[in-house]
Order: structure tokens, then sequence, then C-alpha cells
């Protein structure tokens, strides 16, 4: 099982992109976490889409091979992040090509105060809907304050928080598991109607 990775924040020593690397391995046993590397994306243009810009495209070609995704947003102003949005517009486009249309979709945000990325997560679950995205609805995972959550080699040392991924990342498995089930059945209707 292939779950991608997406961090909002390019910051070198981002909390978020820190919680996505400490998750690789609380995997549970056949999912592999890898991460995405936005740092290259440019600005969405529409007109650019004629020639996708290369780092845009190993984006959308990284979430429609992935069986599911994990986004970590930081919160900026009460919102998600530019970066991570101009991400997520460059993988919906083009029109009819959506790239997170029924991905299962693991959304978490880490903040340097107690109850930080609510807001930002809960624009993040809007956007990703709307895109079709299976957003995971429980657990909720509001992280921090981001401080306390590491130690120096940004291990996660706080133990509710990493009980708390190691399910998150086993319902994902789980939602990876149904999304399958739920694909086959589609084939098997289809099966069903053109017979
Ligand atoms: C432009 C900007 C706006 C921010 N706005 C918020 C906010 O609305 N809520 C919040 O909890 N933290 C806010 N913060 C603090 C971030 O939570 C903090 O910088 C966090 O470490 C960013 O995530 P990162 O470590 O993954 O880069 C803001 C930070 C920046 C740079």
């Amino acid at each position: 099982m292939h779950i991608l990775g997406i961090s909002g924040s390019l910051r070198r020593q981002s909390y978020n992109s820190a919680v996505l690397s400490a998750m690789q391995p609380l995997a549970p046993a056949g999912m592999e976490i890898k991460i995405a590397d936005l740092s290259g994306i440019p600005l969405y243009n529409q007109d650019d889409e004629a020639a996708f810009p290369v780092p845009a495209q190993a984006l959308k070609d990284a979430i429609a091979a992935a069986d599911g995704v994990i986004i970590a947003t930081p919160e900026y102003n009460r919102s998600i992040p530019g970066v991570l949005k101009n991400a997520i517009d460059w993988a919906s486009r083009p029109y009819g090509q959506n790239s997170f249309a029924g991905k299962p979709a693991l959304v978490l945000g880490v903040s340097v105060g107690s109850i930080g990325t609510a807001v930002a997560q809960s624009h993040l679950r809007q956007i990703l809907l709307h895109l079709d995205a299976r957003v995971i609805g429980q657990p909720e995972l509001y992280l921090g304050p981001a401080g306390q959550l590491f130690d120096a080699s940004w291990n996660i040392i706080d133990a509710p928080t990493k009980d708390l991924l190691s399910k998150a990342l086993a319902e994902l498995a789980s939602r990876v598991g149904t999304s399958y089930a739920s694909a086959e059945g589609i084939t098997t209707a289809n099966a069903m109607s053109a017979a």
C-alpha cells in the first residue's frame, strides 16, 4: 500500500514535514509512506496547463499512483498556506483530471499553539471534499504544542500523540482497503449492468 505524504510547509525545520517523516516508522505492515516535494511547484496559471510544469506533473502523478494521501498542514492566518493550496490547485487540473478523486485522505496539522490548525484543517477538508477525496473524519489530529512533541532528532516523544498517529494510520489503511473493495464493487456492478 503506497501512501503519499504532503506537507504544507516548505520550511527546513517544519514541524508538519517532521511529523510526516516521524509517521513513516509508525506505518502498519504493508504500508509505505513517501513524502512529496512541493518546493519546485510554480504558481498556478491556467495558461500553463497546456504544457504542465514538470514539478506539478510529478505531484499529480505521485498522487494518482498513491493508494491514499496524508496532508499535514500548518495554519497560516486561520487557513491553509498558499503553498499547499497552490499544489492542490495544480493536482486538481486539467478539468476532468483531478488527481484527488476517490483518494482516501488523512488530514492533520501541527501548530506551536495547543489548538492551532483546527481552522486550517476545516478549510482543507472542505477543499478535499469538493475534490471528491475520501476524507477521514476521525480521528482528528490537532497536534501541538509543536515544541513538546519531538526530541532533538525529530522523533515524536509524546506518547499520546504517537498512539493517535498509529491509530490514524491504521484507519487510513482500512479506508484504502474499503476503497479497493468499493472499486471492485463498481466493476462488478458495471459488469452486471452490461450483461
Ligand atoms: C504567515 C503565518 C501565519 C500564521 N498563522 C497562524 C494561525 O493562524 N494559527 C496558528 O496556530 N499558527 C499560525 N502561525 C504559526 C504556525 O503555526 C507555525 O509557524 C508553525 O510552526 C508552522 O508550521 P511548520 O513548522 O510546519 O512550518 C502562523 C505562521 C506564519 C508564518
